[in-house]
């Protein structure tokens, strides 16, 4: 899905343990809200933890679909 190969691309991915509920919450947030502050990513992320990444890279993968999905309308 857009979501899974944004989070590809941005290097999102790490050991993977969070990134099931990352991504359910991140098309979740994308589906109600096509661009999304930074403060809406995190708040929508927020129930998530994530050891591997420190955020930084997760927000860019939620910016990047977004942005994609922008293109693509
Ligand atoms: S990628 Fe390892 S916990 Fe998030």
């Amino acid at each position: 899905s857009p979501i899974q190969q944004a989070f590809i691309d941005a290097g999102a991915v790490q050991c993977g343990f969070c990134t099931p509920g990352l991504l359910v919450a991140a098309d979740e947030l994308l589906e109600r809200q096509s661009d999304p502050s930074d403060q809406d990513i995190r708040e929508a992320l927020s129930g998530n933890l994530c050891r591997c990444t420190g955020y930084e890279k997760i927000l860019d993968a939620v910016r990047l679909a977004a942005a994609r999905q922008g293109e693509a309308v």
